[in-house]
């Protein structure tokens, strides 16, 4: 199953489309969710805040987005948060130099590599502008933050370009009022932003887009403690080209510890409930040149599509790094007490991009059912953006009615859609498209004995359920596993 096939998907079933699409000077890397991905999506951070947030204890804030200059002084961003950009000296069209690098001669590398060696390649393999031939001038530094200008005088201030800069400078305020004792986890859903050079592939490469972030807050020297590992040390891992338990990756030294292990375990544990194959996945370690420049060690969680491996999350562990930095631009101190130990936490990071996660989802659950001329996404019940059709089978003789009050007691536990209008066999193809897992049908039966049809959308098959059950059938398959 391609991209092309997710894309048509997106479009046709108000998954996502393109921002200001009626505008043919719209800037690109700017997409919108329509009612079917908004739902998707909801459902998606639902099952995340239960298996990260909730099931670990942390809290969850929600900063602004634009936030001060002084802030990206302190983290580092307006310094070092720059791709590698490589202008033509005759039509004058900017590139990415990695990217521009790596489709001209296949060769790959990292974008924090120093500036020389993107000109050393584009020299010595004869690059030239791939849209008009021209040559190419020195490679530079492009910050991709999007500067904004606040009030009359246009003070200088920044939309994040991600969400964790706020729960850095929150931590001293959330440890005092929240009672924080370390590890303390913290929690944050947004918006971020970057301006990318090439943003391309939909959802892949936006300007504006969704993070998931964890930052957890721990103390150093207490890094190998084993309790929590316990209840996830069998949890297999795809990492280093192996396929091992938690708890081994820890005693191989393929993970740096048991904290570590443990996150990456429940992060796991995570994304085995979405429905993307665990077969296709792997946590890579990235390399000292690929690492962001806050990382001392980091792995990239990365799944396979039919446009190549996608990374969904990156898993830092970023020292004291933010929090040092804040400290020392802020006069604020950061350090806590851990027992009657004074610390100034380090953070172990879970950076999630949503948008990313939701396009492998519908990729890994998109399916050609040919045998019945069918598109069926396949996607877990509880994440689907309709659990259940309610259709009537002709709109006469009171059964209109009747599917409408049928859907209207359904509609308030459930997200359902209404249907009267059209041939059946259309009506449950279309929902097969989005995924939805179940529809009921009424017909003349129902208004003799209270029964419906069931379909299942996998099986196509269908069963006859007294109305009064019908909640304890559906509430069997929606609701999210524990
Ligand atoms: N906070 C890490 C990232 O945005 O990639």
């Amino acid at each position: 199953m391609n991209y092309d096939k997710v894309i048509k998907l997106a479009l046709e079933r108000g998954f996502y489309f393109p921002s200001c699409e009626m505008y043919n000077n719209s800037p690109a890397g700017f997409w919108e969710y329509g009612p079917n991905g908004v739902s998707l999506k909801n459902k998606f951070l639902e099952l995340w805040r239960r298996e990260l947030v909730r099931r670990d204890n942390m809290m969850e804030i929600d900063g602004s987005q634009i936030m001060a200059k002084s802030v990206f002084e302190a983290s580092g961003h307006l310094a070092s948060f720059a791709d590698p950009i490589v202008k033509c000296t005759k039509c004058g069209s900017t590139f990415r130099a990695d990217r521009m690098i790596s489709e001209s001669c296949s060769v790959v590398i990292p974008e924090s590599a120093d500036l020389v060696e993107f000109d050393d390649v584009i020299v010595k393999n004869g690059i030239v502008c791939p849209r008009c031939q021209g040559a190419l001038d020195k490679t530079k530094k492009f910050n991709m933050m999007f500067r904004v200008g606040i009030g009359p005088e246009g003070e200088d201030a920044y939309l994040r370009p991600e969400t964790c800069q706020s729960i850095f400078v929150d931590f001293p305020r959330l440890y005092k009022t929240m009672r924080g004792k370390l590890p303390m986890g913290v929690a944050q859903v947004g918006k971020s932003f970057r301006n990318e050079i090439s943003p391309r592939q939909s959802l892949l490469r936006l300007r504006e887009f969704y993070q998931a972030e964890i930052e957890i807050f721990c103390n150093p020297e207490r890094l190998h403690d084993a309790s929590k590992l316990e209840r996830v040390k069998d949890v297999t891992l795809h990492i280093d080209n192996r396929e091992i338990t938690c708890s081994e990756a820890v005693d191989d030294g393929v993970l740096p510890n048991e904290f570590i292990a443990y996150y990456v375990g429940i992060l796991t544990e995570f994304y085995q409930k979405t429905g993307i194959s665990m077969e296709r996945s792997r946590f890579r370690k990235l390399g000292e040149k690929e690492k962001a420049f806050y990382a001392s060690v980091a792995f990239d969680f990365e799944v396979e599509t039919t446009i190549g491996w996608l990374e969904l999350v990156a898993c830092n562990y970023r020292t004291d790094y933010d929090l040092s930095g804040h400290a020392e631009h802020s006069g604020e101190s950061f350090q806590v007490m851990d027992g009657d130990q004074r610390v100034l936490p380090h953070v172990f990071e879970i950076s999630m991009g949503i948008d990313r996660s939701l396009y492998c989802i519908l990729e890994h659950s998109l399916m050609e059912d040919d045998e019945n001329n069918r598109t069926v996404l396949s996607l877990k019940p509880y994440l689907a953006p309709r659990h259940v059709g309610v259709l009537s089978l002709v709109k006469k003789d009171g059964l209109r009615e009747k599917t409408d009050s049928i859907h209207e007691d359904l509609n308030r536990k459930y997200d359902t859609f209404l249907d009267h209008a059209g041939a059946i066999g259309r009506r449950y193809r279309r929902l097969d498209e989005v995924g939805c897992p179940f529809a009921i049908t009424v017909d003349h039966q129902t208004l003799q004995d209270d029964t419906v049809t069931l379909r299942d959308r996998d099986t196509m098959k269908q069963r006859r359920v007294s109305l009064s059950d019908l909640d304890d059938t559906l509430s069997e398959s929606l609701t999210f596993p524990v």
